[in-house]
């Protein structure tokens, strides 16, 4: 890495603390040993100055909107691979060959099916459940039906046979959470459909009739669950890295990454969106009061769907997907109102002040509802969509800190509390 240090000066006293270059010319002050040499911590509440990690996963650069995946960037994988080879290059670091795909495919094809005794789980959720709460519920359930895989330092076989289950089986549960909230009857995995297809035929097929899969609908999903494949130290990944740290096993880290996404300043973005928009739509579509009440501090109003952690400028998964909104309306032929809500009020916030200063953009949230509605996912079912796209980010990112063998994640605090004071019995309180 680098020969560089540190200087800082505590007390009086000087220390040296190394420095940390990436190989895109990141620079990091190594603080792994700051303690032990000045009994002094750090803090970031939110962690915005720190880093967890050292990751060859995801790139991503906030002030250029640049975001890579094993160094190929978005828009090119958008564009050109299907969803399923880009969980192999994230997974596994480099891009299948036609062999090491086939094999890929061939192994998750053959775990589609989920234990039938599931079934009875879904069946003791209330229609009101929201699919999010079923699916994390679920996923960590899948864990009880293979209890071999508890031990995630077992062989690298066991390991790779829990990571293609899950890929597999996930958009399995996902459909199924929806049937069940429809009571409609579960539709069976499809194995001579592709991934995307398989899942749009669980989703809306009727054993009653003939479903054929849109092949522009199938090609937006693939799309869309591309561009959520990763995206380096977020809350949710974040997540499923600390809770694996403790070598908790793969189910239990993605279950926890699931309910982490849920939240509404995460992955619950897409569905709260879409909420807001009908919201503006319905009052009329005046975009300037929205905008002016997401700048008013005494009102709890957000534009949901702008701003970013990361991104000081625009969100480049949201340059794709507002492109990809335009095309896949037309081709369907859907004229949807909220589109246009969608543009006026993302062109008013790029003009004005409060925004500009904060630096506030659209993120992958802001329009990906839109094609979700187009292509016929029901809205509760937005943040479902997010978690499988997001699946094999987290397995890559929970590989990653299990090989290199990372410590159990344990921050530290700083007390603010009442200092020691003796117990007062409640005869005297
Ligand atoms: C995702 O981290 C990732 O990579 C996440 C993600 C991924 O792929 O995993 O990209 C996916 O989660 C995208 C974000 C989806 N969430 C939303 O769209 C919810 C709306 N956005 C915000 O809540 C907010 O922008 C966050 C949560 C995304 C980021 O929050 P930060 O970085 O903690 O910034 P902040 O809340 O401190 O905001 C800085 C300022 C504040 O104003 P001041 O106190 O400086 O006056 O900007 C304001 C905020 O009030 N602000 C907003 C705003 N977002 C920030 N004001 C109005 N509307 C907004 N949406």
């Amino acid at each position: 890495m680098s020969t560089d240090i540190a200087k800082i000066e505590l007390e009086g006293k000087s220390y040296e603390l190394p420095i940390v270059i990436g190989t895109e010319n990141e620079k990091a002050i190594d603080i792994a040993k700051l303690r032990a040499q000045t009994k002094y911590i750090t803090l970031d509440p939110g962690f915005k100055n720190t880093g967890s990690t050292k990751s060859a996963i995801t790139y991503l650069d906030g002030e250029n909107g640049v975001l890579r995946y094993r160094g190929y960037p978005i828009e090119q994988l958008a564009e050109n691979a299907s969803f399923l080879e880009v969980a192999y290059l994230l997974i596994y670091g480099e891009l299948p060959t036609k062999e090491q795909y086939d094999e890929f495919i061939a192994s998750i094809t053959n775990h589609t099916l989920v234990h039938e005794d599931m079934k009875q789980f879904f069946e003791a959720y209330p229609p009101k459940a929201h699919p999010m709460g079923v699916l994390s519920s679920m996923v960590c359930s899948l864990s009880t039906f293979y209890p071999e895989s508890l031990d995630p330092d077992r062989d690298e076989n066991a390991v790779n046979l829990t990571i293609h289950r899950l890929i597999a089986k996930l958009p399995t549960l996902a459909a199924w959470s929806y049937k069940n909230k429809m009571r409609h009857p579960f539709m069976y995995p499809n194995n001579n459909l592709d991934y995307c297809e398989n899942f749009l035929h669980m989703m809306f097929a009727m054993p009653t009739s003939e479903y054929k899969v849109d092949p522009v609908v199938a090609s937006a999903l693939n799309k869309l669950l591309i561009l959520h494949a990763d995206h380096e130290q977020n809350c949710s990944t974040s997540t499923v890295r600390i809770v694996g740290s403790s070598h908790a096993n793969l189910y239990a880290s993605i279950s926890a990454g699931i309910s982490a996404l849920w939240g509404p300043l995460h992955g619950g973005a897409n569905q709260a969106v879409i909420e807001m928009l009908e919201q503006i739509n319905a009052d009329g579509g005046d975009v300037d009061k929205w905008v002016e009440k997401a700048k008013d501090k005494n009102d709890p109003f957000r534009l949901m769907g702008f701003g970013h952690r990361v991104y000081k400028n625009f969100d480049p998964r949201a340059k794709i997907i507002k492109k990809a909104c335009d095309e896949i309306l037309n081709k369907l032929g859907i004229d949807d109102p909220l589109l246009e809500v969608a543009k006026k009020l993302e062109a008013v916030a790029l003009e004005d002040e409060y925004f500009k200063a904060r630096n506030l953009y659209p993120n992958v949230d802001f329009y990906s509802g839109i094609i979700y509605k187009a292509i016929g996912i029901p809205t509760e079912m937005f943040t479902v969509m997010f978690a499988i796209g997001r699946l094999p980010g987290w397995i890559a990112q929970w590989k990653e800190m299990r090989e290199n063998n990372e410590p159990i994640g344990r921050p530290r605090q700083i007390y603010i509390g009442e200092n020691e004071r003796d117990f007062i019995p409640m005869a005297r309180r």
